[in-house]
């Protein structure tokens, strides 16, 4: 069996703010990371040092990649979509302009982009839209069909940028308040859109339960699912064992896996989804 590695391409850099503006409820921030921008595909993500000197949040945070492109003038920049809720996070997005933040990236697995075009549905969550616009760029760059579903709680919770709803075929949006586009859950409109759009595989990106009712639903219609999943990690680069899922391999044998390491991108078929944060009968070594 191989052994999993970090991402070789992963560097600690301290990256200047070089802009961070609030959209609804999240923080768009754009750090400058020179080559690094190179190196990231959609579906790795960041680890980031919050808190400054001093701090005791000595954990770093993950966070997606939303998008990593060289500018026109040279420079190489990381774009970041934040939600702001616990200390860290927060830290994070009062950052101005001109300060810096050090970073590990990328880190984690990337979505796998086919090679014969393709009809794909990439489905969102929250802030688990932010990596999937990169995604469809290069999805529609390789002559795939992209339908794009973003769900949320409610309208300042969608993240869907202008630029971005311009790289799909089409975006449906679903709220659980009605506060915009269908009031209902992402996996309410995805069976039939799967049918409408002969769909063939599924992208997915955000909280553990949707990609669960996701994975069933692919399941039921036989369709391939990579899934980004959001386990709580605390190194980030597999150390220390706080990211773990249980997850079958090509052998059969269902392993606790390090998320930061083998994911965040899986196969959806292959995790056991559970509730519970314990390891389920049958995992190897229990
Ligand atoms: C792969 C990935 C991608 C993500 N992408 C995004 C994104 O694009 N945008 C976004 O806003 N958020 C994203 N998140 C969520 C983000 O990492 C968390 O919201 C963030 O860690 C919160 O930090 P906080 O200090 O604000 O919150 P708090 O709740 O105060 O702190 C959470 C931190 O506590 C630590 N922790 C949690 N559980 C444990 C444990 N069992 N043992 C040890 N330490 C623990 C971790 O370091 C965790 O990051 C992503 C998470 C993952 C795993
Ligand atoms: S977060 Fe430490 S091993 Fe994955």
């Amino acid at each position: 069996m191989d052994i999993p590695m970090i991402n070789p391409r992963a560097t600690q850099m301290d990256a200047e703010v070089l802009s961070n503006k609030r959209l609804g409820s999240y923080h768009h921030i754009v750090l400058a990371v020179n080559e690094l921008a190179g190196y990231a595909r959609p579906g790795n993500f960041v680890a980031i040092s919050v808190g400054g000197p001093g701090s005791a949040m000595v954990l770093r945070r993950a966070f997606a990649i939303y998008r990593a492109s060289m500018r026109a003038d040279g420079i190489g920049i990381m774009e970041l979509v934040v939600a702001p809720h616990g200390n860290g996070s927060r830290w994070l997005a009062d950052r101005a302009p001109g300060e810096k933040v050090n970073i590990v990236a990328p880190l984690g697995t990337a979505f796998g982009i086919p090679t014969e075009p393709v009809r794909a549905m990439l489905v969102g969550g929250g802030y688990g839209s932010a990596p999937l616009f990169a995604l469809a760029e290069t999805l529609k760059s390789r002559g795939c069909r992209v339908d794009m579903v973003l769900g949320a709680s409610t309208a300042a919770k969608i993240y869907a940028p202008l630029e971005g709803k311009r790289s799909v075929n089409s975006m449906t949006i679903t709220t659980d308040d009605g506060t915009a586009g269908i009031q209902g859950r992402v996996s309410d409109v995805i069976p039939g859109l799967i049918e409408l759009n002969q769909t063939e595989i599924i992208y997915s990106c955000g909280p553990m339960a949707m990609l669960s009712a996701i994975t069933d639903i692919a399941n039921r219609y036989g369709t391939m699912h990579q899934c980004s999943v959001e386990e709580s990690m605390a190194c980030g680069i597999g150390v220390c064992m706080t990211c773990v899922l249980p997850v079958e391999g090509s052998d059969g044998i269902v392993r606790m896996v390090r998320t930061c390491i083998e994911g965040p991108v899986m196969d959806g078929s292959k995790v056991t989804w559970n509730k519970s944060r314990e390891v389920p009968e049958g995992v190897w070594g229990k």
